[in-house]
């Protein structure tokens, strides 16, 4: 399926503030999918080109953008794997290898990485964003109709694992976004209790 936007707005265009419940109605329900449930078909290079403008409509203070995508599909996601299970093994790490069937198994994965630009922007803000990026492009995907996981998991962390993807000097691994169809419908998952999360300011007297 070919999802079409309506175009992007040009620079200074006025943008009036509308209501959209049924953004409210998906955020209500909307829930990730297992990795390991996720097949064909992926959303196609269209809808992918797709999602990614609309991570890349994310908060950004200082219009920096702090972070890059990789995408990772077919022969170069499994060459990707097949990399990251040569530098599990030669760590005799077989948990390691168990884990990347999260990688393996769906279709298509973007890899959404923290770049943070120099300057007086805190870098914190500037990681953050990249959080905002990866949480667009999983709402994005579900919201087509796709399942999605935001993975990281060891080889988000791990020094070798960095460096086979390209990622240099202070950037980080901020997410895996891997997407498919979900063989089987996610069950919700257990949510915190808002009251034990929110509290109101109180004036000091
Ligand atoms: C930063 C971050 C890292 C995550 N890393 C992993 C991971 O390594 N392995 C995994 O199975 N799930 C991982 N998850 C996914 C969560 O375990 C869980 O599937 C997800 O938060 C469910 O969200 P939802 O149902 O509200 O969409 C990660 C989630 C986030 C936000």
């Amino acid at each position: 399926m070919t999802f079409v936007l309506p175009p992007a707005p040009e620079f200074g265009d006025p943008l009036d503030l509308e209501p959209a419940p049924q953004v409210l109605a998906f955020l209500a329900r909307r829930r990730s999918a297992s990795a390991l449930t996720l097949a064909e078909p992926a959303p196609g290079e269209d809808d992918l080109a797709t999602l990614l403008r609309l991570a890349s409509r994310v908060p950004d203070h200082g219009k920096l953008a702090p972070w890059r995508f990789v995408v990772l599909r077919g022969i170069d996601k499994a060459a990707f794997a097949a990399d990251l299970e040569a530098l599990a093994l030669s760590r005799g790490d077989a948990k390691a290898v168990a884990k990347l069937g999260k990688l393996k198994v769906p279709p298509l994965c973007v890899a959404v990485i923290s770049s943070p630009k120099p300057g007086e922007i805190p870098e914190w803000e500037q990681r953050l964003s990249a959080g905002a990026a990866c949480t667009t492009l999983l709402y994005a995907t579900l919201a087509m109709g796709y399942g999605a996981n935001w993975i990281t998991d060891w080889y988000a962390y791990d020094a070798e694992a960095n460096a086979i993807l390209g990622l240099s000097g202070e950037e980080k691994l901020a997410g895996f976004i891997l997407m498919g169809t979900p063989r089987e419908a996610p069950l919700e998952r257990e949510r915190p209790q808002l009251a034990a999360l929110v509290s109101r300011q109180a004036a000091a007297r």
